[in-house]
Formats: structure tokens, sequence, C-alpha cells
């Protein structure tokens, strides 16, 4: 098995919560982004539907489990929407919320800070 490759993109300061910053990471387009709750996400710039640039989506919530006539919205900063079809996946497991066919995930990569620079693992 190959070595997995530490990769610093940048200083926590550099991705604001609920927006991607898109970089070129060995060679992988990867959007970056922080959480609410202080974590990072690192996103292939792929939509595992039909390939849309993913992380060009709007960082979200989504509409809760709710009575009929009700509309509940929560999760905001937790869901990303792809932008092609409005797809919604979890930023928190990768998983999409509700699935129409086969299941699919965002493929995200394993983040850590370290002395204030946000440390992607390929
Ligand atoms: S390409 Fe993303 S939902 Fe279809």
């Amino acid at each position: 098995m190959a070595d997995k490759k530490q990769i610093s993109v940048g200083k926590v300061a550099d991705f604001p919560i609920g927006k991607f910053i898109i970089k070129d990471v060995d060679g992988r387009e990867i959007g970056i982004t922080q959480l609410k709750n202080g974590e990072f996400r690192a996103v292939r710039n792929v939509c595992p539907h039909k390939g849309a640039p993913i992380c060009k989506g709007q960082i979200c919530g989504t509409s809760l489990p709710s009575g009929v006539g009700e509309l509940i919205y929560g999760r905001d900063g937790e869901v990303l929407a792809c932008p092609w079809h409005g797809y919604e996946y979890d930023l928190l497991t990768g998983h999409e919320l509700i699935q129409v066919g086969k299941p699919t995930k965002l493929l995200m990569y394993p983040t850590a800070v370290e002395n204030g620079n946000v440390v992607v693992t390929l």
C-alpha cells in the first residue's frame, strides 16, 4: 500500500465557515471548508452523482422530518447541495441525505490542524 501524504493547504484563517476554498492538492481538486463546530472538511470537487464541481454548490441546511404541512429547516452549515441537480450530502459523514438510486458518498480526506495550518491527508 502506498504511503499516505500529509499536505499543508493553508492557515486556519484561510478557510471561512460556510464556504469552500478550492485548491489543487497534489494534482487533485479539493474544496476545503471549516464547519461551525470548528472541524474542517476536505472534499474532492467531484459530485458522486454525475461529476459536477460539487464544492461550488451551497453549504446550507435541509428540511428536517416534520408533520404534514410543516416545513422545519435545520442542520444549517452541515449540508452540501450540488449545483447541478441539488442532491444534498451530509458534510459530517459524506453520505447522501436522501438516496435516489444506489448509495453515493462524497470523497472526503482526513484533515487536522497543526501549528495553525490545515493539513490534508491523501
Ligand atoms: S451531479 Fe451532483 S447531483 Fe447530479
